[in-house]
């Protein structure tokens, strides 16, 4: 299994610190790092696919967006990510895995306002082998979630590193024997999952998942399977859905960069249509690796 070698051998991994490729065990950051202090920095990740960057323009698109939304300019200019991020690629030897992307506001003497001083933006991205044959298993077997109360605040929209609430949803869910936490806003509506884009198809065989708001991150992935079901003349329907109506759904199924078109096959231990994946689901799963213009192999 000799493409594995970097995921056994994280010494051979190349990280990408402010215009420099390091060994991953030599990337740093200075310790007054805003990212680190204060959470002020934005993230996206990406998939790697056959050794191509999956919807690439989405994910510069929201990173602008997220940069944006909290005043920090980009670190470089747009043009010069895509290079950066096959270079990465190239360095790591990577097929099939995960780029990660981080902007932080900078090093700064410690204070809650953005700095008045020149912005000096910090850019890191590390890059992260994938077993294709685990993705292949939960997307053929499906994986189970839990509810948890959505505690997050109230910008979700935006893709920050401030993931505390994520972390401890997730935690909970996975100590509980759970691959997901599906976040129940204060009316019993599901917004998303802790790391994913939540969707069902009801009674009558539509796909539903929550319309873009302020509530939830509008998934690179989600907009990609929302197209192609379109595209395919699927009913699809942008509405909220309670925890009780995703139970009583025929499917169920998770969005992400690490996989899309997961099936759930159960929601806090009750099983989803007859508990195995959904053949909306499947199909789903076939146009998003049919799609026109997302690389792929
Ligand atoms: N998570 N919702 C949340 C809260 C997320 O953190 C993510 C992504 C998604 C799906 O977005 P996309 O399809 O663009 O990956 C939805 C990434 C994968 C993560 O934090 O690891």
């Amino acid at each position: 299994m000799k493409k594995w070698t970097q995921t056994h051998n994280p010494a051979g991994r190349v990280a990408y610190v402010n215009g420099r490729y390091l060994p991953h065990a030599h990337a740093a950051v200075h310790i007054e790092d805003r990212g680190l202090q204060l959470g002020d920095s934005i993230y996206e990740v990406c998939r790697i696919e056959g050794g191509v960057l999956l919807d690439e323009q989405g994910h510069l698109d929201r990173l602008e967006r997220s940069l944006a939304a909290i005043e920090l300019p980009m670190p470089v200019a747009r043009a010069a990510l895509p290079p950066i991020l096959r270079e990465l690629t190239r360095r790591n030897r990577l097929r099939d895995g995960l780029i990660y992307l981080q902007v932080t506001r900078g090093a700064f003497r410690r204070d809650h306002p953005i700095p008045d001083s020149d912005a000096r933006p910090t850019l890191i991205l590390t890059a992260r082998a994938g077993d294709p044959a685990l993705a292949a298993a939960r997307l053929a077997q499906g994986v189970t979630v839990m509810t948890r109360i959505d505690e997050r605040w109230a910008r979700r929209d935006i893709k920050t590193t401030q993931l505390l609430p994520a972390v401890l949803a997730k935690t909970a869910v996975r100590r509980a024997g759970a691959a997901e936490a599906w976040l129940v806003d204060g009316d019993g509506f599901v917004t998303e999952g802790g790391s994913t884009n939540g969707w069902i198809v009801d009674a009558d065989g539509t796909l539903v998942t929550r319309p873009l708001s302020r509530d939830i991150l509008p998934g690179v992935t989600r907009a990609v399977v929302l197209a192609a079901a379109q595209a395919a003349g699927l009913a699809v329907a942008e509405r909220k859905f309670t925890v009780a109506q995703a139970q009583a759904a025929r499917e169920a199924f998770l969005t992400s960069a690490s996989g899309a078109a997961v099936p759930v096959v159960a929601i806090d231990g009750r099983p989803v249509g007859d508990g195995r994946p959904g053949p909306l689901t499947r199909r789903l799963q076939g146009l998003y690796a049919e799609r026109s213009g997302g690389g792929g192999k």
